[in-house]
């Protein structure tokens, strides 16, 4: 990795080095990373695509985002934005960090993001650091949101940021009305993206390690994609973010039978992974400017525009199929861990975790696949993120839009999850359209169910896993559960429960009242309290937690009290078991 850097560095030559050098000096004394042990199908080669493959995330065009500049002037993208805590991806040419990717044609690419972003970890022990593909990002994503709408509202409102911006744009040659034109296209988009985030990014901000990535995918929704052209504006659909959650891990999440915090998805296939992809896509910067139109299948166009790209999201399922667990990379007194296996299998009432944690079949999906149950449960934990999934929106161009038989007509006033499955699923049908029978009317989906090609008719799940979410409609009086997940590599994941408002295992083997209440979240670990480490570096910020009497706080320490009456040593064997998994 230094190697590229100082290659790097060169090829940069001197007139970059006044604004590169800083944080050239300060990634070369990076540590070479360790990687941790994820099984024999997750290598180079699956890594370097899980970094880069493009999903159709179209953040602003590249060029922009290399014209920026930060508020101190250095180029925005200096440091390959390690201030946020994103993780160096030497092998991309264009600085990006590990799960930015560059897509479209030479000249005119597109900056988006993609899993490997918001999915992947680096941590420090003793100096050395390592890396955990598929583990729960450190990053700070709300900061890298802020100072973007701030860099680009620079250019905006000050003359000679703007012309030093248009020059490093255009480039040399460019004529008058060049100018004029990328003044009006970086303030249409600037429009749209400084509406979203003056309105949706909660103080306190949700700082390292998580993101309320369910709200943002409606805000995006909702608010951006649904009022009129040609802004398609609709401002008062947008909410404050203010459910943070911790980013998940993603080894072994294609084998559950429900995904997601809330346990509200389907999965276990392509097919039902498909939706859940589209929807984080079009969260994620995915272009999706729907339009009613009566001579498409479903009368609405639902692809009208849209930048998902098909091919590589079920590119990222497949690579995501192969990371495996990490491997612990310390040594583990395997005796103690013998007893604490013992206490792990133990019932819960004895304070035992498998009848929750355990790998048991789950729900066969279509055609055959076998999955793990992914027991979903309310532990007490906090409340918030079903506040969110209650939200309801305007739907904008998407009123009376159905998917016969699955999506009832979208009222005028609608639940987003209704929104949203109507987004995916008439996006997924109009993708196969083309293979199947046209019919504009209501059978249409009927027609659909019976004339897909074999290997298409794991769509017919995906139906009953998005009529399973509309279900959800009731979910107001619903009970706060959340996934159970199967524990492998569950040392590499602090700060655990789905809002990360625990710091480290040791931690959530005690009472709730018992908990540390305020703690930091960055990448120093500690492998004795397996979780983060008290001391954190700079780049690392600070979680308040509520108690039991705030559940619906967003950050309550609350619940899950599984454990926590053993006794001392049990506890210390059921942690050496624990980083064994
Ligand atoms: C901007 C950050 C971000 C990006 C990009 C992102 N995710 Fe996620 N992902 C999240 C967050 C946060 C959640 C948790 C959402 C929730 O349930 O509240 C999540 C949930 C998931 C889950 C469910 C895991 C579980 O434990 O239930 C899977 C699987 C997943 N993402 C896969 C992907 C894939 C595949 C991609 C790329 C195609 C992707 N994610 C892109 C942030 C991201
Ligand atoms: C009755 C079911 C049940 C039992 C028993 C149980 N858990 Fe859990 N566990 C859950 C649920 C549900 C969640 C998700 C709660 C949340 O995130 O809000 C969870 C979450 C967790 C998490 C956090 C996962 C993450 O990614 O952050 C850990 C760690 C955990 N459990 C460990 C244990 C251990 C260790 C035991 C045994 C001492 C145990 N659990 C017993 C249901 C259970």
């Amino acid at each position: 990795m230094r190697l590229l850097l100082l290659l790097r560095s060169a090829a940069s030559g001197a007139a970059f080095c006044a604004a590169l050098c800083l944080s050239i000096a300060a990634r070369a004394d990076d540590q070479p990373v360790n990687w941790a042990n994820q099984g024999p199908a997750w290598n180079a080669e699956a890594r370097a695509q899980f970094y880069s493959q493009d999903q159709g995330s179209r953040i602003m065009p590249l060029a922009w985002l290399k014209a920026l500049k930060r508020a101190d002037g250095q180029p925005f993208l200096a440091d390959d934005l390690a201030r946020y805590g994103y993780l160096p991806n030497p092998a991309n040419s264009e600085g990006l960090p590990v799960g930015f990717t560059a897509s479209g044609l030479r000249g005119a690419e597109w900056a988006g993001m993609s899993c490997a972003a918001c999915h992947t970890r680096q941590i420090s022990v003793g100096g050395e650091t390592y890396r955990i593909d598929g583990g729960p990002a450190i990053a700070d994503f709300q900061s890298f949101l802020t100072d973007l709408d701030a860099a680009t509202g620079k250019v905006l409102s000050d003359g000679a940021a703007f012309d030093e911006f248009a020059g490093a744009v255009l480039g040399p040659g460019a004529q008058p009305q060049d100018a004029v034109q990328l003044h009006d296209s970086l303030a249409a988009w600037r429009l749209r993206y400084h509406a979203l985030m003056a309105a949706a990014l909660p103080d306190p901000p949700w700082g390292y390690g998580r993101l309320d990535a369910v709200s943002m995918i409606f805000n995006r929704l909702a608010g951006l994609d649904l009022g009129p052209p040609p802004s398609h504006l609709i401002v008062d659909n947008i909410v404050r973010a203010d459910a943070p959650v911790r980013y998940p891990f993603l080894w072994n999440a294609t084998r559950q039978d429900k995904t997601q915090w809330p346990g509200f998805e389907d999965n276990g296939t392509n097919q039902l992974a498909l939706p859940r992809n589209l929807g984080e896509v079009t969260g994620m910067f995915g272009v999706f400017e729907p339009e009613k139109n009566r001579l498409r299948l479903l009368g609405v166009s639902y692809l009208n525009n849209s930048s998902a790209n098909f091919d590589g999201l079920e590119k990222l399922e497949e690579l995501m199929k192969r990371i495996g667990p990490p491997r612990w990379p310390w040594p583990v007194d395997t005796a103690l861990a013998d007893k604490g296996r013992a206490v792990f299998e133990r019932p819960a009432a004895d304070g035992g975790c498998v009848e929750c944690h355990g790998v048991k079949p789950g729900r066969v999906q279509f055609p055959n696949q076998q999955t793990w149950a992914t027991p979903v449960q309310d532990v007490g934990t906090d409340s918030r993120e079903y506040v969110v999934l209650s939200r309801k929106a305007h739907s904008g161009v998407l009123e009376g839009a159905q998917i016969p038989d699955v999506v009832r007509p979208v009222k005028e006033t609608a639940y987003i999850v209704d929104i949203l499955a109507v987004s995916v699923l008439g996006s997924i049908l109009q993708n196969y359209e083309a293979s199947v029978i046209m019919d504009p009317g209501a059978q249409a989906v009927e027609l659909l169910k019976f004339h897909v090609p074999p290997s298409l008719q794991g769509l017919v799940d995906a139906f009953r896993s998005i009529e399973d979410i509309t279900n959800l409609s009731a979910i107001a009086g619903a009970k706060p559960a959340y996934e159970a997940r199967v524990l492998e590599g569950i040392w590499a994941a602090a700060p655990y429960l789905h809002n990360g408002s625990v710091p480290s295992l040791a931690e959530l083997l005690k009472p709730a009242a018992e908990r540390v209440a305020t703690f930091q979240i960055g990448p120093a670990y500690d492998i004795e309290a397996v979780g983060l480490a008290v001391e954190q570096p700079a780049s690392s910020s600070t979680l308040k937690t509520t108690d039991c009497s705030d559940r619906n706080s967003g950050d309550s320490r609350c619940g899950h009290e599984y454990g926590v009456q053993l006794p001392p040593d049990d506890k210390k064997a059921l942690l050496e078991y624990l980083k064994t998994l």
